[in-house]
């Protein structure tokens, strides 16, 4: 069945020359059609264009068309969320109220919270178990806009754990109708036996679980949390160096902690994105300028552990993509909604919403690698869109947060 919606008053994040992302001052560019249609068909985009240009067949309803009437309301293309770790088993509020009391996100995983708190409950939980509280998740964020996320392992950090996350990931790509792309990041946290000898756990996941998940093709992509008190420069270059022999591309977590290196390394090799970038100084932003890799701002953890942000506005003046993500995690950013990045993106970084909206649609979807399919309004790429409710115009979209300001919800052009 072909879906038409008509009469919509702002089509948003139209993308004729099917850009891969866009950069620097193209950020600023948010091309729409006012008073717009989009049609839809097999799961497509196959035509859009303005009101006055839609000729529509007198035997639509025979020639099974759905229309739907977005009078008042825009379409945008469905955000696309490159980093997230929403497979998790329970909560950490305790912790929470630990950060709140002043001990900082170092010192909570230094007497073994955190991350290693998050793999003892995974370890317990049964793959069932984990793919139901995940298939919640999914759902929530479907009805927040997103159309596609990436998922981590990282709370097994041992071999059997990580494999269990990473066959869950792969159990929800066939249960859920979001695109979905794994990501293997068994160098997360430093298990306790390994204090004081890290490189141990280093080989590891180089020896044992790297060619484990490449066995069984469980992961899209490999990532390291490389950061102060986390994974060295070094041990990143042997981690990403070992997945790359099978395939896997980085895109990695860098400089939320401190200049780490991080970025560089990842610019190195060549990685999808480098996440997180608190840290970011000049000789950061020289080398991304050199680079296809997206820089990938979460505004999520740095409001929820309150730390200094990324010098976002630089970046994109130095000429640089930015992409926006939510973290979803249960240690430093519990929560998934998009909508909320896009409004912690204009109000935190000073972004305008066209760039916000930018970096949280095609940008983000560079930044999982699914750019050619979703991440804007083309023909031929995938109907992940969604209605908003009606609004005055694009800026209502970060303006109004806190609110649920979507509609309805067509993924791989089926109304949800
Ligand atoms: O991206 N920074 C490292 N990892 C996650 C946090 C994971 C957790 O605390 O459970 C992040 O913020
Ligand atoms: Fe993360």
């Amino acid at each position: 069945m072909k879906i038409l919606i008509i009469n919509i008053k702002e089509l948003v994040g139209i993308d004729e020359n099917l850009d891969p992302f866009v950069r620097g001052a193209g950020m600023g560019k948010l091309i729409t059609i006012k008073n717009a249609f989009l049609l839809i068909g097999k799961g497509r985009i196959l035509e859009y264009g303005s009101m006055e240009h839609l000729f529509i067949p007198e035997d639509w309803k025979k020639k099974g068309i759905k229309v739907i009437d977005a009078t008042g309301k825009l379409v945008f293309p469905s955000f696309c969320d490159s980093h997230t770790h929403l497979v998790y088993a329970g909560s950490r509020e305790i912790e929470y109220v630990d950060k709140i009391r002043g001990l900082s996100y170092e010192e909570i995983s230094k007497r073994g919270g955190g991350i290693l708190n998050s793999a003892k409950r995974l370890h317990e939980a049964t793959e069932t178990e984990l793919i139901g509280q995940a298939l919640e998740r999914l759902e929530e964020i479907t009805w927040l806009g997103t159309g596609a996320v990436e998922i981590k392992s990282g709370y097994g950090l041992n071999p059997e754990d990580e494999l269990k996350m990473l066959r869950v990931i792969r159990e929800l790509k066939s249960l859920s109708p979001l695109t979905i792309k794994a990501t293997f990041l068994g160098a997360h946290a430093i298990p306790m036996e390994y204090r004081g000898k890290q490189h141990e756990y280093v080989d590891i996941v180089i020896n044992e679980m790297i060619p484990q998940v490449a066995a069984e093709d469980l992961a899209d992509y490999i990532d390291v949390f490389c950061d102060k008190g986390f994974f060295t420069t070094d041990d990143t270059e042997r981690i990403l160096m070992a997945g790359m022999k099978y395939g896997l591309k980085p895109k990695i977590h860098a400089n939320e902690l401190a200049l780490s290196g991080g970025i560089q390394v990842g610019v190195k090799y060549g990685a999808l994105s480098v996440d997180h970038l608190e840290y970011t100084g000049d000789a950061e932003i020289l080398a991304l300028q050199n680079s296809d890799t997206m820089p990938t701002i979460l505004p999520g953890a740095a409001f929820f552990l309150n730390m200094v942000h990324a010098p976002v506005r630089k970046m994109i003046d130095a000429g640089l993509p930015v992409a926006l993500a939510s973290d979803f995690n249960p240690g430093s950013s519990p929560s998934g909604n998009m909508q909320l990045i896009l409004s912690m993106g204009c109000i935190m970084y000073r972004m305008t919403p066209e760039e916000a909206i930018n970096a949280t649609t095609l940008n983000s979807a560079y930044a999982m690698g699914v750019s050619d399919e979703v991440g804007s309004i083309a023909v031929g790429k995938k109907a992940n869109v969604f209605i908003t409710v009606p609004m005055p115009g694009i800026e209502f979209m970060p303006y109004a947060y806190g609110s649920n300001k979507v509609d309805t919800v067509i993924l791989n052009g089926k109304v949800l």
